[in-house]
């Protein structure tokens, strides 16, 4: 059966502009082109999840512009529930400006707007969707104490909560102990714990900083390197997939995203879902866009197949 996954997060319409290079500071450069697309970790997260195969359903918030009809829209015609996304009179809808340069290295400025407005008013009623639920996830770019109250909720309904903890942020302390699973990157885990990620050592050790406030599950993308996995029955380094990237924009989106379509709840699988989610987000990297370049199933199996 399905995954039933709920996404609590940011809903963004996303604006890349190509580049040459970043421009210094000061600087006017023109963009060779520029193309916009759905975007948002929350949204890119629930996508990757339905289009893995994942029953999802969204909690978060759009402004009352055109922005939030398109992007209510998108989430809809992905089949994503989304009656728990607020409009909000307000507030815009959340925006972002990528740069990409022609390496495929982006910056990313984002307008938190109606995703930073966001109130625990948007989780009236979400146990309709938490019940039966396998995973409730959520990230940094809506506010933390709205995920805090969510992840409580989550807890009373026996489901499993993933916080992917991105952007890099502080942590409200409080959090964790309602956390799950953890999946930071390399510089998210070193902010969070104070441990630079060298090695397997330092790994571990990080692994043990969380167990000990609560989080039993700790997953860290290393990039090119792979992902990083302690759980409390053991720990290993699932490799990545070699790929040409040409935007990375939503890699680390679809990994949770396609991860929590595969991953079962008491993460008995996680050595093959890791290698699963893998692969869905080496297929996002080769295309351009948040949203767009989000794989289906069928395309991660025929890639899986490959090999
Ligand atoms: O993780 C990628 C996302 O981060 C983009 O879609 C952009 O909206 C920013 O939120
Ligand atoms: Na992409």
């Amino acid at each position: 059966m399905a995954n039933k996954v709920v996404v609590l997060g940011s809903i963004n319409v996303d604006t890349t502009y190509h580049v040459e290079r970043f421009p210094q500071p000061g600087e006017t450069i023109s963009a060779k082109s520029k193309s916009s697309a759905p975007g948002g970790k929350g949204a890119n997260q629930a996508v990757a999840a339905v289009r893995s195969g994942a029953q999802t359903s969204f909690v978060g918030a759009v402004g009352s512009d055109n922005e939030g009809s398109y992007m209510l829209e998108a989430l809809k015609e992905n089949n994503i529930d989304v009656h728990h996304i607020m409009v909000d009179k307000y507030h815009g809808t959340g925006t972002a400006a990528i740069t990409l340069d022609a390496n495929g290295q982006n910056d990313i400025m984002i307008y938190g707007g109606a995703n930073q407005a966001m109130t625990t008013d948007v989780l009236a009623g979400i146990e309709d969707v938490l019940d039966g639920a396998d995973f409730l996830i959520s990230q940094f770019e809506t506010p933390q104490e709205v995920t805090l109250a969510a992840f409580k909720l989550a807890k009373e309904h026996g489901v499993t909560t993933i916080l992917n903890p991105a952007p890099a942020h502080d942590i409200i302390p409080e959090l964790l102990s309602y956390t799950d699973v953890i999946a930071p990157n390399e510089s998210e885990c070193a902010l969070l714990t104070g441990i630079e990620v060298a090695d397997e050592e330092s790994m571990l050790k990080s692994a043990e900083y969380f167990q000990k406030r609560g989080v039993k599950h700790l997953l860290i993308t290393l990039g090119s390197r792979g992902v990083f996995y302690a759980t409390p029955e053991g720990h290993g380094l699932v490799p990545a997939f070699k790929v040409k990237a040409v935007d990375t924009t939503a890699a680390g989106d679809t990994f949770i995203g396609a991860l929590s379509s595969q991953l079962k709840d008491d993460l008995s699988n996680v050595a093959d879902a890791l290698v699963y989610a893998q692969r869905a987000s080496s297929l996002t990297v080769q295309q351009m866009g948040a949203m767009p370049s989000i794989p289906t199933a069928d395309k991660v199996k025929a890639a899986l197949a490959e090999k």
